[in-house]
C-alpha cells in the first residue's frame, strides 16, 4: 500500500536504499561469499560471452551494468533489445550465456527470445522481481531482485535492483575466476555505501523540485547527455522523463551531439549533463559549453570529487563501477516532479501498461 505517499512512484523511489540493504542480506552467505548456485557459476565461467536481453528500463539497466560485468569477470558482454534480437539474431559466440532482465518476468518480447534460446539449448538466467513468473520458470536459473512489488508504471527500484544484482553476480563470477578487479571489489560494503548515497540524494527533494520547475517548466523537449556509464544513465533518465511527463526527452552520448542532434538546441532548451567519470568529465563539460553557446539552459549532475561550485546537483562519491545507482536518483525525481508540475497522473501514464504481454 502507498500509505501516506501521494504516488507509488515516490514511495518506490524512496525504497531504493532499503532494497540495496536487503540485497546485501539476501546474497551474502554465512562465510561472507556471494550466494550463487554452483552450476550457474560453472556455466558462466566456461562461457565466452554474456548476452543480456531486455526491454525498456530493464534494457537500460543492462547497459548500465555492462562495464561492471566486463571489468570484474573479463567476459565480454553484449546488451540487446528483445524486440530486435528475436527477429534478427546476431551471429552468436561459441559458448554464449544469456541473461534476461525483466522486472515482471512476463514481457512477451523477452520471452520470445528465451523460447528460441531454449530451442538452441543455450544456458539462461532470468533476473526478475517476480518468483514463479513465466521467464523465471522457463529459464534455467533465476536470481530475484527482492525489490518488493513495483506498482507505478514507471520503473525505478527495479532498475537499481537489477544493476545491484548484476554487480553481485559479477563479483561472484570474477572471484571464482580470480580476476584482480573482482578481488578488489568489496561489493557488499560498496552497496552499503550506495544505500547511504541514495539517501542523501533522496533527501534533496525540495532542491530537485525547484530545479525541475526552474529548468523544465513549459519546455517541449529536453536532453540528457553523458559518456560511458553516464550516457547509459542518460538513456534511462530520458525514458523516465518522457514516459510520465510527456516531455520529449532524449539521452545522448555527449560527444555525438555535435554530429547532428545539436541542431535541435534552441534558446532555453534544457540540457542535463551527467558526470561521474574523471576521464570523460572534462569532455562532457565541453559539450555542455557548446550547447550553452547555442542558447541551452544546462544542469550538471556530478560526483562530489568532480564537482565545481556552480554545479547544481552533487552526488556523494561511490565505487566507480556503481555510480549509475546514485546518479539515476535525481533523474527519477526530476521525472516525478516534472509530471506533478504538469498535472499528470504520475503512476498511470497514458498508453502504457505495467506489464507488456504482446510482441
Ligand atoms: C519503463 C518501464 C518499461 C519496462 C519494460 C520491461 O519505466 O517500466 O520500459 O522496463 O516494459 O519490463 P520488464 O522489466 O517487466 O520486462
Amino acid at each position: 500500500e502507498k500509505g501516506t505517499y501521494p504516488y507509488y512512484m515516490l514511495k518506490e523511489i524512496d525504497e531504493q536504499p532499503a532494497v540495496m540493504r536487503r540485497l546485501v542480506q539476501e546474497y551474502q552467505a554465512e562465510n561472507g561469499a556471494i550466494k550463487l548456485d554452483q552450476e550457474l557459476v560453472d556455466e558462466v565461467i566456461t562461457s565466452d560471452r554474456i548476452y543480456i536481453v531486455a526491454c525498456g528500463t530493464s534494457y537500460n539497466a543492462g547497459l548500465a551494468a555492462k562495464q561492471l560485468i566486463e571489468k570484474t569477470t573479463e567476459i565480454p558482454v553484449e546488451v540487446h533489445l528483445s524486440s530486435e534480437f528475436g527477429y534478427n539474431m546476431p551471429l552468436l559466440s561459441q559458448k554464449p550465456f544469456f541473461i534476461f532482465l525483466t522486472q515482471s518476468g512476463e514481457t512477451a518480447d523477452s520471452r520470445q527470445v528465451l523460447v528460441q534460446i531454449n530451442r538452441l539449448n543455450h544456458p539462461s538466467l532470468t533476473i526478475t522481481n517476480v518468483a514463479g513468473s513465466t521467464l523465471s520458470r522457463e529459464a534455467k536459473y533465476t536470481l530475484l531482485l527482492h525489490a518488493g512489488p513495483e506498482i507505478a508504471v514507471a520503473s525505478t527500484k527495479a532498475y537499481t535492483a537489477q544493476i545491484a544484482v548484476l554487480a553481485l553476480f559479477a563479483k561472484g563470477i570474477g572471484e571464482v575466476k580470480q580476476i584482480a578487479a573482482a578481488k578488489d571489489f568489496d561489493v557488499f560494503h560498496e552497496l552499503a555505501l550506495v544505500a547511504s548515497a541514495m539517501e542523501t540524494m533522496i533527501s534533496e527533494k525540495a532542491v530537485i523540485s525547484q530545479l525541475t520547475e526552474d529548468y523544465l517548466t513549459g519546455t517541449r523537449n529536453a536532453f540528457y547527455i553523458g559518456r560511458g556509464n553516464d550516457y547509459y544513465v542518460s538513456c534511462e533518465a530520458s525514458l523516465k522523463l518522457k514516459e510520465i511527463s510527456y516531455i520529449q526527452a532524449e539521452g545522448f552520448a555527449a560527444g555525438e551531439l555535435k554530429h547532428g542532434t545539436i541542431a535541435l538546441i534552441e534558446d532555453g532548451t534544457p540540457v542535463i549533463g551527467v558526470i561521474t567519470e574523471a576521464h570523460t568529465g572534462a569532455h562532457t563539460r565541453g559539450n555542455l559549453k557548446e550547447v550553452e553557446s547555442r542558447g541551452a539552459k544546462t544542469v550538471v549532475i556530478v560526483s562530489e570529487e568532480l564537482a565545481r561550485p556552480t554545479d547544481q546537483l552533487v552526488l556523494p562519491n561511490v565505487h566507480p563501477l556503481l555510480t549509475s545507482l546514485v546518479s539515476v536518483i535525481p533523474t527519477q525525481l526530476i521525472a516525478y516532479f516534472a509530471t506533478l508540475q504538469r498535472g499528470y497522473d504520475v503512476d498511470k501514464p497514458r498508453n502504457l501498461a505495467k506489464s507488456v504481454t504482446v510482441e
